[in-house]
């Protein structure tokens, strides 16, 4: 057991460290990218002192680091003119190239290749301690296998406390996720593993950029690996994280819908305040960079909550945000759900508040609309539900023809809460399941809004699977009016109708949008538009 010590960047410390490296020991180092467990690249003994205090796989290569150029004759047979533009343009700096191995390159560091992955790394503290050392440094990510790379001298020291003697403390990383690893061929390069410098930063450089498959997709145990490191689980905590493919909204609802012991959810900054289960984000939405920074730190962070499952937001898969996608799709052994699906407008408000004009104006905007009244009319007509209703309210429901009618049946409901509630709880289930299927019908025939008219949508619990609500409120007085002409019924009918409903505070407190209707209807139809537009953009700005 070893006494295990982060050590300062200064001479008298660097100097301790330089012994200890020299005598076949491993030292953790930081770099800009993650934090390594460095040792000797010339020396096969050390070389496997890595392998055991990581408890890596033996075949899965090294990365060897230089100080200045010069060292690469040190490790690399054969310096190609490609390779030598690309060290030109990303060196000092987080690209690791894939070269043939010098012969003076032991194959414990290569894993039995005839190729070497070699960087020079552009935090200061590393390439003053390898000029130091004056020996290459071969270094992995300083984890124990198959836990997030360590992006601060805490994070080395929580792996590997008692199994090495020195850290050496550089700060936080500044990148946060592992190198760039590329293969190089004449004037051709391809992504075995993504990073801080991305395709396009490389197509400055080569003319043609591949991304390998590996990158994306899971290998199977029996398929060749262009990068050894990518067939492995990587980077995961103990808790299981399950990457969910959707806008927040859709994010937000299946999570609420999937709650279970220990769950918690791993967002973008700024989403905290969405959730009331325990939260860990890991940048902001639109920032790869950021999210490249913190991602491993929250992936550690998950398990200081002891968290059991955790579902996380999907990072964008363009420049940096490759990279932290391939590192958070690891994590999660590549379990992925997409919720791609409509976005789902649930549409609501009191009777005569001018719902439908509002739905009609919705449809004249692509937006299909499901009209849940319909719905309840027939799913109420299915023999199943006639049955279960009969059961419970005797057969004075139905007419002579044993039909339901639909108005004995109302008027035995209506001012008794009892019924009211027997009826709803019949009918609330069903209808929701109808929703559902219809939604994915639509959304095979390449649906992308739809807009669910609902009187009940907060008492049936419809409103749980839309992305946003729109209330329809209107004055009492126009209200009144507008029921008694459309539904020819007299006044206390009327009132008793409206006393039924609830006040616009109930709507509103739920709804993201209120359409106040107290005006003509070119000022609805104005205000209906207006709101479109909002949606509209407020949802595509959501990307995923
Ligand atoms: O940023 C980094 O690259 C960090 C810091 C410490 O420099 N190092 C790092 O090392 O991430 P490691 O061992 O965790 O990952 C090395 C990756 C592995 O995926 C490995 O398979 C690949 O580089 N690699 C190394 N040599 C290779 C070779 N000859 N052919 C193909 N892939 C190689
Ligand atoms: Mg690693």
């Amino acid at each position: 057991m070893k006494d295990t010590k982060i050590i300062q960047p200064v001479e008298s410390c660097l100097n301790l460290a330089k012994q200890e490296l020299l005598h076949g020991e491993i030292v953790a180092i930081p770099t800009e990218t993650v934090y390594g467990l460095g040792a000797d690249a010339t020396n096969p003994h050390a070389i496997e002192k890595i392998f055991q205090v990581k408890g890596r796989p033996q075949d899965n290569p090294l990365i060897v680091h230089i100080s200045d150029i010069q060292m690469i004759h040190r490790v690399v047979g054969v310096f190609s003119k490609t390779a030598q533009a690309l060290a030109e343009t990303f060196w000092p700096g987080p690209l690791t190239m894939v070269l043939p191995k010098h012969h003076s390159v032991p194959f414990e560091v290569s894993a039995g290749l005839d190729t070497v992955g070699v960087r020079m790394p552009s935090h200061q503290v590393a390439r003053a301690f390898i000029r130091l050392c004056n020996v290459p440094i071969a270094a992995p990510s300083a984890n124990l296998s198959g836990k997030p790379s360590p992006t601060k001298a805490q994070h080395v020291y929580q792996d590997l406390n008692g199994k090495i003697s020195y850290i050496i403390d550089g700060g936080e990383c500044a990148v946060g996720l592992e190198s760039t690893v590329i293969s190089v061929g004449d004037d051709e390069v391809t992504i075995l593993r993504p990073g801080k410098i991305t395709m396009d930063d490389l197509l400055h450089v080569v003319q043609t950029v591949k991304i390998d498959n590996g990158v994306f997709t899971k290998l199977e145990e029996h398929q060749p690996a262009a990068s050894p490191g990518m067939k492995y689980k990587h980077y995961s905590p103990n808790a299981e994280i399950i990457m969910l493919d959707g806008t927040l909204a859709q994010f937000e609802q299946y999570v609420q819908r999937h709650l279970s012991d220990k769950t918690g959810v791993l967002v973008f900054d700024g989403e905290e305040n969405r959730f009331s289960i325990p939260c860990v984000t890991y940048g902001e939405k639109d920032n790869s960079d950021q999210q490249a920074a913190s991602l491993f730190d929250s992936l550690r962070e998950i398990d200081k909550l002891g968290l059991k499952k955790v579902y996380a937001r999907m990072p964008s898969k363009t420049g940096v945000g490759l990279a932290v996608y391939n590192r958070l799709v690891r994590a999660c052994g590549f379990q992925m759900i997409s919720l791609k699906r409509p976005i789902i407008i649930g549409l609501t408000g009191q009777t005569g508040s001018g719902k439908t004009t509002v739905s009609q104006i919705f449809s004249e905007h692509k937006v299909s609309v499901l009209n849940c009244d319909q719905i309840a009319r027939q799913v109420i007509e299915r023999p199943e539900v006639i049955e279960k209703l009969t059961g419970y309210f005797g057969t004075a429901i139905l007419d002579q023809n044993q039909a339901l009618n639909r108005k004995k049946l109302g008027n035995l409901v209506f001012g008794n809460a009892e019924y009211l509630s027997y009826l709803n709880h019949v009918m609330y289930p069903r209808i929701t399941k109808v929703v559902e299927q219809q939604v994915q019908q639509l959304h095979q025939h390449g649906c992308k809004w739809i807009l669910l008219d609902a009187p009940t949508l907060f008492e049936s619990g419809i409103n749980h699977i839309c992305d946003y609500v729109v209330s329809v409120l209107a004055p009492k007085e126009i209200r009144e009016d507008r029921i008694i002409k459309r539904d020819f019924i007299s006044v206390f009918e009327a009132a008793k109708r409206m006393s039924a409903q609830h006040d616009d505070e109930f709507y509103s407190a739920q709804s993201d949008e209120v359409i106040k209707n107290d005006g003509s209807q070119e000022d609805l139809k104005e205000k209906t538009v207006q709101i479109i537009k909002k949606i509209k953009e407020n949802i595509n700005g959501d990307k995923a």
